[in-house]
């Protein structure tokens, strides 16, 4: 695969001391996990209402557990693919840097990535829809989904539509676009809140933005360069000439 790199570009990465990586399911999709939206998406399938909802989990505990069981059973079967593991060497690069991923599956982390923040929770975490405890061992139990010794229904750590994102997360993230010359997004449709706005906020402050994706998003307009295509392909590219431009400033 060949790309074209602008001048701009090149200049922005050479220039850039801080660096904001945005990702969102697309970047998993190599891995063998299914996105939201678009082909074969999960929201195809499921109405998200009455599985990522404290609503549908209050109605319907059993079928919403389940559901994130099953999602969660996935997770050792799949591996980080190349576009996670250029992304992890990415942070090496650039004086500040922050992944801000949407992704709740850890494969940043089994790829390497340290310097990141998840803004909606991990597959992997559970914490008590009462008293908010997270829960490291879940109880053996024949109820679905078990509870916690307040007597609360476990959940997953993950953030469902209509709920707060973590706030130090989310701050985090904030000041990061806030202060970032470049910007990346990687595999997000960048329609949902407030992530998608990060974005804008680098570009309000001067950043350089790209993003990387299947198809263009509503969002495109907004970046100095698009590269379509697989994240798994393009970002061991840019990776590369990061570590060129790099060695050459
Ligand atoms: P989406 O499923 O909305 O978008 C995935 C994006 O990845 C799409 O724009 C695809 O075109 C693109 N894509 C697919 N395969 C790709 C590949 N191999 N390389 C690059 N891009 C690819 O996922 P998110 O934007 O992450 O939230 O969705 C955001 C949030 O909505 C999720 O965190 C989740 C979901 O509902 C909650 O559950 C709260």
């Amino acid at each position: 695969m060949s790309m074209v790199f602008s001048s701009d570009l090149i200049e922005a990465i050479r220039n850039a001391r801080s660096c904001l990586v945005l990702t969102g399911a697309g970047v998993s999709a190599e891995s063998g996990l299914q996105t939201f939206r678009g082909m074969e998406g999960l929201w195809d399938d499921f109405d998200p209402m009455k599985l990522a909802t404290p609503e549908a989990f209050a109605c319907e505990p059993k079928k919403v557990w389940e559901w994130y069981q099953w999602r969660r059973e996935k997770l050792p079967l799949v591996q980080p693919n190349p576009g996670h593991r250029a992304i992890a060497q990415m942070e090496k690069y650039f004086q500040n840097f922050l992944l801000v991923t949407q992704n709740i599956d850890g494969l940043h982390q089994r790829a390497g990535s340290t310097k990141m923040v998840e803004l909606h929770g991990n597959l992997n975490r559970n914490k008590c829809s009462r008293c908010g405890i997270m829960i490291e061992t879940l109880p053996v139990s024949d109820e679905v989904p078990p509870r916690c010794q307040c007597g609360g229904r476990i959940r997953p750590d993950v953030v469902w539509f209509g709920e707060m994102l973590p706030e130090a997360v989310l701050r985090q993230a904030w000041r990061a676009a806030e202060s970032a010359d470049l910007f990346f997004s990687v595999g997000t449709s960048s329609v949902v809140q407030p992530a998608a706005s990060l974005g804008l906020v680098a570009r309000n402050n001067g950043a350089f933005l790209i993003e990387v994706n299947l198809e263009k998003t509503e969002l495109s307009g907004l970046f100095d360069q698009v590269f379509l295509g697989k994240g798994g392909q393009i970002m061991p590219l840019i990776l590369e000439e990061i570590i060129k431009a790099k060695a050459g400033s």
